[in-house]
């Protein structure tokens, strides 16, 4: 007694910075040492609280020890509006608007790690400033077909690109002390049923395709969250799925972070204990204003669970587990010292946004050089279709926005036009007037109630003397086009698009037809048109970075990141596996037995199939020559590596950018392979008449594949082949070399 009752008195008479700090709060300890601090400070209903929500977005911290709560945002775009604690709608701030930066697939076809860099940085901040210590994002669910309805959310369909590509972005967030939460692992490749489509995969496919892009978001981005997808695999749900989060996630890639459950993705509360997860959110939550109690506590890892820790149904060594984990996210974020404040809608914001959108646009073709469009020779331009009005930051499910501004396609291209030229508009189809989600509202009034007939018969009209015409159409962000939870009907355009464009392709030589959407189309009128460019959904920048393209004030250097197939039929998917489009809230299997051929590794394959644009393809204004590659050796050991190198000059009058691209072709193997698969890609900034060397250095796992057998990734020793190319199909030179 007396000497608790000296050490009070010393604790009282010493200054603060004398006194011993407890463990957790001394930043010099190693993280574990701290975390175990913690741990052993915690009553079980404090561990209960921080692992499930306590609102739509948050979850608990320990107050008493001054340990915050957890906020998360969506995600992966830009900062979500504030919502009301227990609600989807708005809460209704005015200080909660945000940039909206270009969707994750025109990050992927800028083909540049740089960008995901800025982007993540640019967002990261943002998200800070907004006081979140996680961004529900970046996705990257691989595009098995183009009908799926969140492809625009995720990365194309190549794991190479996009596991290159999530790593920056990771890395850009988390530098402000803000986790990235990356969703949705795994196998969600659809809209339709997805929280009762039951994925069965090969061993194969799913090491080759699906993983590899999360295995390098946990590995070499070292993200400190991972989302469980809503669908199941081996018949679990994702979210506490053994197999996905205890065996590949936590134990052979060494995940210390936290799996966190899709909104409404926890179904079990004994799985939910075992096999993985870490932090429930958005399990039914209807109400603290409708229940009689705190929903919340109804939780699968609420009082469930302290009930069964209570009755010694289960231990507390799981508990342990997942409370570790959110302590480290405590500690890597909300108490980390030295974490960054943020900022938001700040000019650099913007012109990031811009910056991305501008390297991301693809241009598709470019018959006669019609395009960049010469102000000097014109004197009017028509631009016709509703996208180049319709606002596409609200809509599309979780990743809608509430946004400070968007410049549209039409107003960024008249403010660049100024008064050089006469710019007028047109609607040419009326697709979705509509403009709400969750009570964030465009304030657009779309409605137009001409026929279809009249709508054709006036852009025709206006076409006729144009110098330049520019349709604006594609897909949009309602259920059914490019939006959560619902997937497309086809590959076709919706709304008539196609009759408007034949109309006009009639009318005009100069059509320039401009494809807004996230997702490969059908284009039957593809021979008609001479100049065709993929744009995606911008954001914030949308009009500008649209106007520079097609001014040419930059020089287009995005290429696809998926493949663009002339009918559906050609999509493995849908000719050879199983895609379930009616809905069902059954269980029911969706069986991938296309394997690992998805995207170009199914194109390549086929004699008969040919993309209509291939994956990697992007023209620029200027042209490109490759010079011969050449390897450094002929041979390769297991333990060595080997260099490509291939030149590459700019022999047009403009500075521009080429993607080169790397494809490795095992040409005998033991199991069946791709004709090829992307190793390497390096974007490369040129000059008019400069000339660069790009250099791949490879080793044995560029050339493995996944035994499902030895279970192991294996490289085969024989004769491959390097190849460069400037898109899946446009091959510019191919060396030999062999593995010993
Ligand atoms: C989506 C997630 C999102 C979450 C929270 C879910 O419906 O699938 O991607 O992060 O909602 O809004």
């Amino acid at each position: 007694m007396k000497k608790v009752l000296f050490t009070l008195a010393l604790a009282v008479a010493l200054p603060l910075s004398a006194q011993q700090k407890p463990v957790y709060l001394d930043t010099a300890k190693p993280l574990e040492e701290r975390v175990e601090d913690v741990l052993g400070r915690l009553t079980l209903k404090e561990k209960i609280a921080l692992i499930h929500a306590q609102s739509k977005f948050s979850s608990a911290g320990v107050p008493r020890l001054g340990i915050p709560e957890t906020w998360t945002t969506d995600g992966p775009h830009g900062i979500r509006p504030e919502v009301l604690w227990d609600e989807w709608n708005q809460a209704g701030w005015t200080n909660d608007s945000c940039v909206a930066y270009p969707a994750l697939t025109c990050l992927a076809a800028t083909w540049n790690p740089e960008m995901s860099m800025l982007y993540g940085k640019s967002i990261g901040e943002e998200a800070r400033y907004r006081n979140k210590n996680m961004l529900l994002g970046p996705g990257v669910n691989i595009y098995r077909t183009p009908l799926n309805g969140r492809n625009f959310e995720y990365m194309g369909e190549d794991p190479y690109l996009a596991a290159h590509m999530v790593v920056p972005y990771i890395q850009g967030v988390q530098q402000n002390g803000v986790a990235a939460c990356v969703k949705h692992f795994a196998l969600n490749n659809q809209e339709i049923n997805r929280h009762s489509l039951n994925v069965v995969v090969d061993d194969r496919a799913l090491y080759e395709i699906y993983l590899p892009a999360f295995k390098a978001a946990v590995q070499q981005g070292k993200a400190w969250a991972i989302m469980g997808a809503y669908n199941l695999y081996k018949g679990q749900h994702c979210c506490h799925n053994e197999y996905l989060l205890n065996n590949i996630l936590k134990s052979e890639w060494g995940f210390d972070g936290v799996v966190v459950s899709d909104w409404g993705g926890t179904h079990d509360t004994d799985e939910a204990i075992a096999n993985g997860l870490d932090m429930e959110f958005g399990t039914g939550t209807d109400g603290l204003a409708k229940g009689t109690n705190n929903a919340y506590d109804n939780y699968h890892l609420a009082m469930p669970y302290l009930e069964r820790i209570q009755k010694g149904k289960v231990g507390t060594k799981e508990l342990d587990d997942k409370v570790r984990r959110v302590l480290r996210l405590a500690f890597r974020t909300t108490m980390s010292e030295g974490r960054p404040y943020g900022s938001m809608l700040s000019p650099e914001h913007y012109a990031a946004a811009r910056r991305i959108g501008e390297e991301g646009i693809v241009l598709l073709k470019n018959a006669n050089g019609l395009l960049p469009i010469d102000l000097n020779k014109t004197k009017k331009i028509a631009v016709v279709g509703e996208n180049a009005v319709k606002m596409m930051t609200v809509g599309g499910g979780s990743s809608s926005l509430k946004v400070q501004r968007e410049i549209s396609p039409l107003d960024g291209i008249r403010q660049r036009v100024g008064d050089k030229a006469e710019v007028v508009y047109v609607r040419g189809y009326v697709g979705d007037a509509s403009g709400e989600y969750n009570g964030v509202v465009t304030g657009q009034n779309l409605e137009d109630n001409r026929s279809p007939e009249e709508l054709i018969a006036e852009a025709v009209e206006a076409a006729a003397d144009a110098d330049y015409v520019i349709f604006i159409g594609g897909l949009n962000k309602s259920a059914g086009q490019d939006s959560e939870d619902s997937d497309r009907k086809g590959l076709e355009l919706s709304y008539g698009q196609d009759n408007v464009i034949s109309a006009l392709a009639k009318a005009t030589k100069n059509l320039v037809v401009v494809n807004i959407s996230g997702n490969a189309i059908a284009m039957p009128w593809v021979n008609e048109v001479p100049a065709i460019v993929q744009d995606w959904y911008i954001g914030s920048e949308a009009g500008d970075a649209l106007a520079s393209i097609l001014m040419g004030d930059v020089n287009p250097s995005g290429k696809l990141p998926f493949t663009f197939p002339v009918k559906l039929e050609d999509v493995p998917a849908h000719s050879l596996g199983e895609y379930v489009g009616e809905r069902n809230r059954q269980v029911q299997d969706v069986k991938y037995n296309e394997s690992i051929f998805v995207g170009y590794r199914w194109t390549d394959k086929q004699k008969k199939v040919k993309p209509l644009f291939p994956f990697g393809h992007g023209l620029s204004y200027t042209t490109f020559a490759y010079g011969k590659p050449t390897a450094d050796s002929k041979t390769m050991s297991a333990d060595g590596a080997l260099t490509v190198k291939v030149t590459v000059k700019n022999t047009g009058t403009r500075a521009g950018q080429e993607v080169v691209q790397l494809y490795i072709s095992d040409k005998k193997s033991s199991l069946p392979r791709p004709v090829k698969e992307l190793k390497g890609f390096r974007k490369v900034k040129l000059a008019p008449g400069e000339e660069k060397e790009i250099a791949f250095t490879i080793d044995k796992e560029a050339l493995s594949f996944f035994d499902d057998v030895q279970y192991a990734w294996i490289a085969e020793p024989g004769k491959f082949e390097a190849i460069i190319a400037a898109s899946a199909t446009d091959i510019k030179g191919v060396v030999s070399f062999e593995l010993n």
